[in-house]
């Protein structure tokens, strides 16, 4: 990053769930950036926040029976709340309810309209509303299934403002071309490039369906699309449009906007292409980072058909692991710009390997060393150290400064993974210089002083490097291995380009706990499945009572709203009714539920209904039952009715008043 200016963003996340791992990827990746920034003394601000409008987060809250504004807050809380315990330090949270975003975000659509990108229409897709996103397909008929939710879209119909982003192929093209560093990693880019070259349709922006969004610039019947209102936060929250344009000055464009692949389309294509269309500089880097798998499929809050979510737990993490390990583990196992597969046992195995016997071990033999040979002092080279000893550790100062650049690359660049295996090299280094010149033979030896003086400075200043070196990555071990080394201050105030290998100026060790506690993989598997509850549901009761959320349908007899939504009830008319032959309690209908032909339904009403007395009827249709057979006729569908009295007869529901073929009961 040039000007020293570092500003680094995370997605805002949808508050229709507990946050769980992949949120807090994301949140950990930035403030790992934003504290390497930091130490580095570039002016560093770092932003998270919540997206709070839209469909989803209004089901969310309908489900949870409570005001939205009530839900929200009391998710928003609830993520805050768990980010804070993970140490996690935003510089601010941006809310999208807050009235300073809501004024910005009608700053931008203004803009963007004065220019001439916005125009009114009307629209007509399939919608995910857990994606927030209208898919390829725009044909009505069977609803296509989302293939990141795996769940079927929903059609929309309706007025709409649209986005020219058509307009804005040509310019999105060379943006890639030429700035080819701000979309990343490159398949990413290709990818988007392939995208915007095939097909950019414009984009609908408003919804007059939905309700819990932003008012339209003068003409509040209107929502703004979300990602619209969501996308703007990153400028809102600098200032942008609500008046604190001291700050949209200082970091705008300096960003990195890190996300998950699922939502780089949003930020490569329709983010630039929203701010090109307002006037505004585009953001300098866009990173894209895979996915955590858990049991093979992308870890996503999103129940799959089968009612479960994948997520993992944030509170069964903190329960067993610290934050350092989690991080540690985290930033570690995801390489660059690829999918993670996470798993308890791969966590304790890092947690135990790299941590406990590595570093933490590393530091511990040092510093036990220490206090054995020299009384805790940590010693210095002494003048008549024998040549060969020098030499010895003058060669591991030089792999240190060999690496040094290597690893801020990597950083730089965002291979954190490729950042943490070079420290560890060192490590290894370190580790096989002690059993090479195995100090511990040497404490007994008056004689053999210089060389071991020369040995456990070599070590300590190792140490000292690396606590630097890794305090953006683990926090709260470099801050213990520091005091055990007796230093002054903190490694988050030390840049890592200014370390030089020194002298330890009257330094004393420190003792203390093992940095990282081995941990007992058997006991604490046990423990998780014991006590390991079915994932996060998307949409549980109030958050307040998230605490023990009951599994869909369990014993709390309640279903969430999304079990409810895989119901696809419509409104049909009855078009025909016919007996059935040979069979007395069968009625064979067809049905116009609002598609391009009518369905035709079987029905055992036949005993309480003439069929002539149907027709024509408004009743209600499970449009989305898959099809079977009765007496050798397919049944596409089903309709609703009471049952009522002992002998359950069937009475139809029907509408009061007047309603649209094909219109969906929600
Ligand atoms: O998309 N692995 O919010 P969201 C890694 N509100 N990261 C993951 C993940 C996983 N399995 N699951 C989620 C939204 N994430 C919009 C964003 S931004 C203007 C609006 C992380 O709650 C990852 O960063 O669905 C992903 O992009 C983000 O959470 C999606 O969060
Ligand atoms: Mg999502």
């Amino acid at each position: 990053m040039t000007d020293r200016r570092f500003y680094v963003t995370t997605p805002i996340y949808y508050v229709n769930a507990r946050p769980h791992l992949g949120h807090l990827y994301t949140t950990l990746l930035a403030d790992t950036l934003a504290r390497h920034y930091r130490q580095r003394c570039f002016e560093t601000f770092f932003l998270t926040g919540t997206d709070e409008h839209g469909l989803n987060i209004e089901r969310a809250a309908a489900a949870a029976n409570l005001p939205v504004k009530a839900y929200v807050d009391a998710t928003v809380a609830e993520f805050q709340r768990t980010f804070a315990a993970f140490g996690l330090q935003p510089d601010d949270w941006i809310r999208t309810t807050d009235p300073a975003h809501i004024a910005g975000a009608q700053t931008l659509w203004r803009q963007v309209r004065e220019r001439g990108y916005i125009y009114k229409g009307h629209y007509e897709g399939w919608y995910c509303p857990s994606c927030n996103e209208f898919k390829e397909e725009v044909t009505p008929g069977e609803a296509p299934v989302c293939d990141i939710h795996l769940r079927p879209t929903e059609w929309v119909a309706e007025e709409s403002y649209f986005f020219k982003l058509s307009a804005f192929r040509d310019r999105l093209l060379e943006f890639y071309e030429t700035q080819p560093e701000a979309v990343q990693p490159d398949t990413r880019r290709n990818e988007v490039r392939s995208f915007v070259a095939a097909n950019l349709r414009d984009l609908s922006i408003s919804r007059i369906s939905v309700k819990w969004g932003i008012p339209v610039p003068d003409d509040p019947a209107h929502t703004m699309y979300v990602w619209f209102d969501a996308l703007s936060n990153y400028i809102t929250a600098l200032g942008y449009g609500n008046g604190r344009r001291q700050d949209f000055d200082r970091f705008w464009p300096y960003v990195l906007h890190l996300v998950g692949k699922d939502i780089l389309r949003f930020h490569a294509v329709y983010w630039p292409a929203f701010l090109m269309a307002a006037g505004l500089p585009l953001p300098r880097r866009v990173f894209s980072h895979g996915m955590w798998l858990s049991g093979g499929r992308k870890m996503s809050k999103t129940p799959d058909a089968s009612g479960r979510s994948n997520a993992i737990d944030l509170d069964v993490l903190r329960r067993h692991f610290s934050n350092d390990v989690v991080r540690y583990f985290c930033l570690r196992e995801m390489a660059y710009g690829q999918d993670g597969d996470f798993t308890y046992e791969a966590l304790i195995d890092r947690a135990n390997g790299d941590l406990a016997s590595g570093l933490g071990n590393l530091a511990s033999r040092t510093v036990t060393l220490i206090r054995k040979a020299f009384g805790g002092a940590v010693p210095n080279v002494p003048p008549d150290a024998p040549e060969e000893a020098r030499a010895m550790a003058a060669t591991i100062a030089e792999r240190f400064a060999a690496q040094r650049p290597v690893f801020l690359a990597h950083i730089e660049r965002l291979a954190l993974s490729r950042a943490l295996e070079t420290a560890w090299e060192l490590v290894a280094l370190l580790d096989k210089y002690l059993s090479d010149t195995a100090p511990w033979k040497l404490t007994a030896h008056p004689g053999a002083q210089p060389r071991l003086a020369t040995i456990l400075h070599t070590a300590a200043e190792g140490l000292r490097h690396l606590a630097v070196w890794l305090y953006p990555f683990l926090p709260d071990a470099t801050g213990q291995l520091w005091n055990r080394l007796g230093l002054a201050g903190h490694p988050a105030a030390v840049a890592p380009e200014d370390l030089s290998w020194q002298r330890f100026e009257g330094a004393v060790v420190a003792d203390g706990p093992g940095l990282f506690p081995r941990l007992d993989k058997t006991a604490i598997m046990n423990d998780i499945e014991n006590t390991s509850r079915p994932g996060t549901p998307e949409l549980t009761a109030a958050p307040s009572q998230a605490a023990e959320p009951s599994p869909a349908g369990g014993e709390s007899g309640y279903i969430t709203i999304d079990d409810f939504a895989k119901v696809e009830l419509r409104v049909g008319q009855v078009l025909t009714a016919e007996r059935v032959p040979k069979a007395d309690k069968l009625l064979c209908l067809q049905v116009d539920v609002g598609e391009t032909a009518p369905r035709q339904i079987l029905a055992g009403i036949a005993q309480y209904y003439a069929p002539e007395t149907l027709i024509g009827r408004k009743i209600v249709v499970v449009t989305n039952l898959a099809p079977r057979k009765l007496r050798g006729l397919e049944s596409n569908g089903m309709l609703l009715a009471a049952s009522v009295g002992e002998q359950g007869r069937p009475v139809i529901a029907t509408f009061a008043e007047d309603v649209p073929n094909g219109a969906r009961l929600k």
